[in-house]
């Protein structure tokens, strides 16, 4: 395993670090950043008092290091504004004394983007967690970036709504960064990417575009620097939608500081089942299956490998698939078919309606037919909350027991769901082939949201070894660049794949990123080193 660098070393030690490609293509530190000063600390102190500043350095280490304990950054001072106008006077300083900047929400980002790679300024969005107004004929939510997912939800939850996104990390996320990654989660297939459902953002801009004025709103925009694209409208054609610039951005053309979202009914029907699939034919074959039998009510689709199954049941506690239950175990749910051997792949399929008899019936009768077409062996539908949340886990826990287990090499890509699964056989054929197969301790695994045609290709190794790296990488690119599929599906860029993005980018289209990026953020200091490729 990496070692931990200690935050507050000097960064010439992260530059010997970046020598070796542990993890990512080297790059290192851009000389027009300024080193920090005392006095920019007494800057920040001033602006947000010395509870809002944070130097020491053992409360700086969660900065420094993301959710993977894999990227690790040497920043000395991590920010915690609570309002756009104290963002815009730290963004506003910044830019003047030309510091870099890092943007972090909950960081729990799995490409390196949320963690600093030198001394880059932190600023949180942790202490920015006010909802701003709720609207519960409409549904649609304003709230300040750091509210965290699942307490959103929890709060429109009371009011009959639901987010429209949901992942494994929403006990942690912030909606700013979710809007900052454009994260994808479990239920996009039903309702729709960020990109749909975001209606408006306040954004924080490095560098002032006009000079400050209060034209069009009652309030200052801080010297031309908070883009006010705050509405709550589903309909807006006044030109370009802006917006949808800094959704996916990540972090780095400005500061989201505050977002309106639509927010979808709560669904008063909820049904979950898990099967299992002979092949990976057979988990597409249900995928069909399941969008022309459960058509309008679908929520879900998510599959899983044999692995992944036997990895959450093994790394974390109270995890198991019902359908391998131990022996003499009754079955946990109201309906259990078939055998209790581990099967190639499961699926999760999920429904959300408003008639629970109605969706009961669709569900038993989807079942029943992909159980008599053999493209399910075995399934299970839960009877109860309890149920339905113990087969959720079996899925978003994978994440989770990867980690624990060692090292992971994660991949996120969008494919034609035909060759998915041959991209997860064929990476585990080449590693075998080179000495890396489970006598070496590695695993090639694949999960994810197969409803949306999305991979996750996880490779779990006892630490991380450039040797292994090499044969991943760019193999693992170029066979999504050949397929015409995407590096990213939902995690983003970061630092990890900035290097990469040409595999998926053409030279115009990152050219034109370039230039917008140049145009909003002129001296670099947004998120540095990632997302664009350098040079
Ligand atoms: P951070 O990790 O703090 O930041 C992510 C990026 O956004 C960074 O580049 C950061 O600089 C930038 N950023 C953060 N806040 C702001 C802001 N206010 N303004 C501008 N830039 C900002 N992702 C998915 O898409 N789908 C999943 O199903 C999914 N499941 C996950 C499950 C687990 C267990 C974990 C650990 C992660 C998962 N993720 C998933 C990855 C991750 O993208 C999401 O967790 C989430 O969107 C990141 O939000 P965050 O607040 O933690 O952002
Ligand atoms: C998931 O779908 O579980 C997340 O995107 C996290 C991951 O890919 O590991
Ligand atoms: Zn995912």
């Amino acid at each position: 395993m990496m070692a931990l660098v200690r935050a507050g070393s000097a960064w010439p030690i992260a530059a010997s670090r970046c020598a070796s490609r542990l993890l990512h293509v080297p790059v290192e530190r851009d000389p027009s950043f300024a080193q920090l000063l005392d006095k920019d600390v007494s800057f920040f102190e001033g602006v947000l008092g010395r509870s809002g500043v944070i130097t020491d350095p053992d409360a700086l280490e969660p900065f420094n290091r993301d959710w993977q304990k894999k990227y690790f950054g040497h920043s000395k001072v991590a920010l915690r504004p609570k309002t756009t106008e104290q963002v815009a006077e730290l963004l506003s300083y910044c830019s003047s004394r030309r510091l870099a900047v890092v943007p972090q929400g909950g960081n729990t980002g799995l490409v390196g983007g949320s963690v600093p790679l030198y001394d880059e300024v932190v600023i949180s969005t942790a202490a920015m967690n006010q909802i701003i107004e709720f609207d519960d004929v409409s549904g649609t939510l304003v709230a300040q970036a750091g509210c965290v997912l699942q307490a959103l939800d929890e709060a429109v939850g009371q009011r009959g709504y639901m987010m429209p996104l949901d992942l494994g990390a929403k006990g942690s996320c912030h909606i700013g960064g979710n809007v900052s990654t454009n994260a994808g989660g479990l239920r996009l297939l039903r309702y729709g990417s960020l990109h749909g459902s975001v209606l408006g953002l306040q954004v924080v801009l490095p560098e002032p575009l006009m000079a400050g004025n209060t034209a069009g709103g009652s309030s200052p925009d801080a010297g031309g620097r908070i883009l006010d694209l705050l509405r709550t409208l589903r309909k807006d054609n006044t030109g370009y939608d802006l917006k949808q610039l800094f959704i996916g951005a990540e972090g780095t053309l400005g500061l989201i500081t505050a977002v309106a979202i639509q927010c979808a009914p709560r669904p008063p029907s909820v049904q979950v089942a898990l099967l299992a699939c002979p092949s990976f034919q057979a988990v597409t074959d249900t995928l069909r299956a399941a969008r022309q039998r459960l058509g309008e009510v679908l929520s879900a689709v998510e599959f899983l490998d044999a692995s992944c199954s036997v990895l959450a049941c093994e790394q974390l506690e109270g995890v198991r698939n019902p359908l391998v239950a131990a022996e003499g175990e009754q079955g946990a749910a109201a309906v259990t078919h078939g055998s209790e051997a581990l099967s190639p792949f499961y699926m999760l399929v999920e429904t959300h309606g408003s008639n629970q008899e109605h969706d009961l019936q669709k569900m038993e009768q989807f079942l029943e037919a992909v159980m008599a077409e053999g493209c399910v062996s075995d399934g299970t539908l839960a009877a109860s909350e309890a149920q339905a949340r113990a087969i959720w886990r079996l899925r978003e826990g994978v994440p989770e027991a990867l980690a624990r287990k060692g090292a992971v090499y994660k991949y996120d890509v969008s494919l034609p769901t035909g060759v998915m699964y041959d991209m997860v056989t064929a990476l585990r054929g080449r590693l075998e082939a080179a000495g890396f197969g489970s006598g070496a301790g590695v695993q090639v695994v694949g999960y994810g949201h197969i409803g949306d045609g999305n991979l996750h290709l996880n490779v779990s190794a006892p630490r991380y070894d450039t040797a292994l790296l090499d044969l991943i990488e760019p193999y693992v690119y170029e066979f999504v660049a050949r397929h015409r599929g995407s590096i990213s599906a939902e995690h983003g860029i970061g630092l990890m794949k900035a290097a990469a993005l040409p595999y998926s980018k053409s030279a115009l289209a990152i050219e034109l990123m370039r230039r917008i990026k140049g145009v909003v953020d002129p001296h670099g200091i947004m998120n540095p080193y990632k997302v664009l490729p350098r040079g």
